[in-house]
């Protein structure tokens, strides 16, 4: 059983990752999408999506880590078979432990652009697309793909993940909404049961787990016990920990508003220390968490209307402290 940290564009980067994963729980992480056109990118705009990007100098080991030891996927968005295997290539020749594709965005601009989720229109493409990425990496690095159940409707949600099982993926991860649903609870755990039975290659559940009890009923619903936490892991930065330890028969110690402070501070430690950051990117962060919290933790929302009018990230941070004591 694994759980895996979601890709979210603007959530989960690199400070996001170190932080839920030293909370722990999660097994793996995939990166926000990394939009791939016609080129092969070069080298710094990998950093940039995935700064852990990794290689041991003696061994060649790929060790793209954070710093807790959870392993990153790279995840890659487009349609362009040539343009996704060149990169994917380069992305594991610099150290990606492995690669995931998209078929699941909804944005407009990226599906008129052919990407993300209107490809669940053409599961050949998409064969095609899983094929050319799987053959261009060493077979020992994980090939992986993330879609939803369809575009407009479910009807080729079967199509789509036999395409991408016999295109040589390692597994597939399966928003349970399609397109059309966008965000909208409910999540449609039921519509995994049968690919999950009928394929041989692991399915990952994914979509509306927010907590423990989620958990349990997605796994009986969707007949997955692997899991992709998104939001509810922005929500309750331990769901994670707290998944494991109830699979265990432990219990979790419920986390204080003080310890959520101490990771917002880790947050912001690990932001201002980073010269390549633009300081601008950090209150927005800090709030965009605290606005997440906001849902578990009373302090979160008081503080929330003072929080967002400031712009300097040392108030914001001050303004967090300070709470600790509310
Ligand atoms: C702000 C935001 C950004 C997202 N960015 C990505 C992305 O880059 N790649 C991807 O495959 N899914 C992306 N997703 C979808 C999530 O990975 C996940 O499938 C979705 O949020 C449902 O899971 P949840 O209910 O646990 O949040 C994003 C979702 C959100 C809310």
């Amino acid at each position: 059983m694994k759980i895996v940290l979601a890709p979210m564009d603007g959530l989960t980067d690199a400070y996001a990752r170190e932080i839920l994963t030293a909370i722990g729980g999660y097994d793996l992480c995939v990166t926000e999408f990394l939009r791939i056109t016609n080129t092969l990118f070069p080298t710094r705009v990998f950093y940039r999506r995935f700064p852990e990007l990794n290689i041991n100098p003696d061994s060649g080991q790929k060790i793209s880590h954070t710093k807790s030891g959870t392993p990153i996927f790279l995840q890659l968005l487009g349609s362009d078979n040539s343009a996704m295997a060149d990169n994917a290539a380069k992305a594991v020749s610099l150290g990606a432990e492995g690669i995931d594709l998209n078929f699941g965005c909804p944005a407009k601009t990226v599906n008129r652009r052919d990407g993300g989720a209107s490809l669940l229109k053409f599961p050949d493409r998409i064969n095609q697309l899983v094929y050319s990425v799987r053959q261009a990496v060493p077979a020992n690095i994980p090939v992986t793909a993330k879609m939803r159940l369809g575009f407009d409707d479910q009807s080729l949600a079967h199509d789509n993940a036999q395409a991408i099982q016999d295109a040589g993926a390692d597994w597939l991860t399966i928003h349970a909404r399609t397109k059309k649903d966008g965000y909208r609870p409910p999540a449609y755990w039921d519509a995994l049961a049968p690919l999950a039975d009928q394929l041989t290659i692991p399915i990952i559940a994914n979509g509306e787990v927010w907590s423990v009890d989620d958990y349990y009923r997605c796994k009986e619903r969707s007949h997955c016990s692997s899991i992709m936490l998104g939001r509810g892991a922005m929500v309750t930065p331990d769901l994670a920990l707290q998944i494991k330890n109830a699979l265990d028969d432990k219990s979790t110690p419920q986390l204080s508003w003080p310890e959520m402070c101490q990771m917002l501070d880790k947050l912001y430690q690990l932001m201002i220390h980073n010269s390549a950051l633009n300081e601008r990117y950090v209150a927005p962060r800090l709030k965009l968490w605290v606005k997440w919290l906001m849902a578990n933790f009373s302090q979160a929302e008081a503080i929330f209307p003072e929080l967002k009018r400031i712009k300097d990230p040392h108030q914001a941070i001050e303004l967090i402290r300070l709470s600790q004591d509310l």
